[in-house]
């Protein structure tokens, strides 16, 4: 994968101490995503009470929305303690009881990409979801036996782009289930200052705008851009950043007015040219642009469903009126 791509899957692993600094730490810094805040600070509230662990939590939704920071923010307000993992590095039943076994009562195991994790480490997550406990074997051939370890009572909370991708008995064990959407604009410009403001540079209210629009709704890309238009402004010697510096480093990075990068414009320009802009099917799309379906189903498809770019149709995806207008393209087949 193209490693300057704007529209990337992976950033935590990499994290900087900046990016780390640009994480709100509690619901009061966290911009956006209203309507999950305030059900879980219900739920957060309800369970401090209770002196209870917090139910099972899973967030789903496209990447780069937070929900690795949700999960922080959770364990902030819980006042328990995080564990972070993802379901690939979660390879055997001993990675997943290792990491159980270090959780104090209340605690949080975070896992990223649950729906990447082993079936028999999921189906062991069963019982320790539903009621505390595992079920071991210990040893190898006829010295093997079974040994049951209680549990803490603790909260796990999975994250996943598409609910759908697990299996119902797993997704059911989630007592609390919350859909992650893309930021509005408001919410995206209010990240971009807060952001700029860790930076310590100065963005323009018009500048801030022009990112937010740019971001394809998604904080993390909204945080890359922003970096990048920092370059490009202290380069040329501005104490703010404006619209043309927006502009400059969006060039630069071939992201364009609504956000699409060079991916989606390919994408959108490949049902249109090759297909007459569909119904063509996702597999026959992700052929002709190089791209594996998975990535163009959880990191492409979204947005342009949600910016009505694209439609799905039982026949497959179509290029609608207001994708065509996008790219100043006729569409003949009206
Ligand atoms: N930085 C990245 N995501 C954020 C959010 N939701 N709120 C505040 N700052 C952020």
């Amino acid at each position: 994968m193209d490693d300057n791509r704007i529209v990337s899957q992976d950033s935590d692993e990499n994290e900087d101490s900046l990016e780390q600094s640009l994480r709100p730490q509690n619901f009061k810094q966290y911009i956006g995503q209203k309507e999950i805040k305030d059900s879980l600070n219900v739920y957060i509230k309800a369970a401090k009470q209770r002196e209870e662990s917090l139910d099972h939590v899973l967030l789903y939704g496209p990447p780069g929305l937070g929900k690795t920071t949700m999960a922080m923010v959770i364990a902030h307000e819980m006042d328990v303690n995080l564990k972070i993992t993802s379901g690939p590095a979660i390879e055997k039943n001993g990675d997943l009881a290792a990491l159980l076994n270090e959780l104090e009562p209340g605690d949080i195991l975070f896992i990223d990409e649950i729906h990447r994790l082993p079936k028999v480490v999921e189906e062991m997550l069963y019982s320790a979801m539903e009621d505390f406990y595992i079920d071991i074997v210990i040893g190898q051939g006829p010295t093997a036996h079974p040994v049951h370890f209680s549990l803490p009572p603790f909260t796990l909370i999975g994250a996943t782009t598409r609910a759908g991708l697990l299996d119902a008995p797993f997704r059911n064990r989630f007592g609390i289930v919350e859909h992650m959407n893309y930021y509005n604009q408001a919410d995206l410009e209010k990240i971009v200052k807060r952001s700029a403001a860790i930076f310590n540079s100065n963005i323009k209210d018009e500048g801030a705008r022009e990112v937010a629009l740019r971001s394809r709704g998604t904080p993390r890309i909204a945080n890359r851009l922003l970096k990048r238009v920092r370059d490009f402004a202290q380069v040329s010697g501005k104490t703010e950043i404006d619209i043309a510096s927006v502009d400059q480093a969006l060039l630069a990075l071939g992201v364009d007015n609504r956000g699409l990068d060079r991916t989606d414009v390919k994408l959108l320009k490949t049902m249109i040219e090759f297909y007459r802009g569909g119904p063509v099917g996702l597999n026959t799309i992700a052929a002709n642009i190089g791209e594996e379906a998975d990535t163009i189903a959880e990191m492409y498809e979204p947005y342009l469903l949600q910016m009505g770019y694209i439609k799905r149709t039982a026949r497959g995806r179509m290029v609608t009126d207001k994708g065509y207008a996008h790219l100043g393209i006729e569409n003949s087949n009206d």
